[in-house]
């Protein structure tokens, strides 16, 4: 695995940003996999800067979101289809019927999860996948002790991540105890995977995903066997690792 310690929680956005937009020049018509949470918000910022500023196209672009709430209808103000919209998608030339999120008010969230899987594979599987990472080293909503062979499906939320989220919701008690999710082994069949990490709180996560002994106990550390991954963290969410890593350069994601 690659590891970028960046100095900062925006120089991590651009960096992130930049490895997107040279993967998007190189291949018009690519299959993002995409992330939601508060961590992503400041990357696709910066996306949407350089297709204003640098005429980064996106009308070929492709995408599948990671996860949804199971309960929340698309409209609503927490779904992430709504954080999508109205983060990334409404400002950039995206054709918005290439953008899939699950639906949480899927009459049968199984089925729903099956038609998911299908949809990736008929695209042709995800050319590089965005991620971000739980307190709790999950990523996606793959919690401890998801199986790394798992597939979307619907999962129950640690009390733990519940509370995480719950400052996006008025209280703890409107987080929805369940979501469907890309499943660890949909996950690790993307060809490219960058996970991006900002903050202390993130910390303890990362040293254990990158410098621990691979555990479905800590789903981050499952991308230890993933032939292309690239952590991209900032120094507060590095602080806990032991080995000293990459700077970013002009040129350290691979586009010169
Ligand atoms: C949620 C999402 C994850 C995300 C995580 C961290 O649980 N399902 O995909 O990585 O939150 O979010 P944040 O970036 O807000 O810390």
């Amino acid at each position: 695995m690659k590891v970028i310690v960046c100095k900062s929680s925006d120089e991590m956005s651009k960096a992130a940003a930049r490895i997107f937009a040279e993967r998007i020049k190189k291949k018009p018509n690519i299959i993002l996999g995409l992330a939601t949470g508060g961590t992503p918000v400041k990357m696709y910022k910066e996306l949407i800067r350089i297709h204003k500023e640098e005429g980064l196209d996106f009308s070929n672009v492709r995408s599948f979101n990671l996860d949804e709430y199971l309960g929340i209808t698309s409209e609503h103000d927490q779904s992430y289809r709504y954080f999508m919209n109205t983060n990334l998608f409404d400002h950039i030339n995206i054709n918005k019927a290439n953008t899939h999120v699950l639906s949480g008010v899927a009459k049968d969230p199984a089925a729903e999860c099956k038609a998911y899987e299908e949809a990736i594979k008929k695209a042709g599987g995800i050319d590089i996948q965005l991620l971000g990472i739980g307190g709790n080293g999950h990523i996606a909503f793959n919690e401890p002790g998801s199986a790394k062979d798992s597939r979307t499906r619907v999962v129950d939320l640690t009390k733990t991540t519940i509370e995480d989220n719950a400052r996006f919701f008025k209280s703890a008690n409107e987080v929805p105890k369940q979501a469907l999710s890309m499943g660890n082994g949909t996950i690790l069949e993307a060809k490219e995977i960058v996970l991006i990490a900002d903050k202390t709180s993130k910390a303890d996560a990362i040293a254990k995903s990158i410098e621990g002994s691979p555990t479905e106990q800590v789903p981050a550390s499952l991308l230890q066997a993933h032939k292309n991954t690239t952590f991209v963290v900032d120094k507060d969410a590095a602080s806990n690792l032991k080995k000293q890593y990459e700077a970013p350069t002009s040129g350290c994601c691979g586009c010169k």
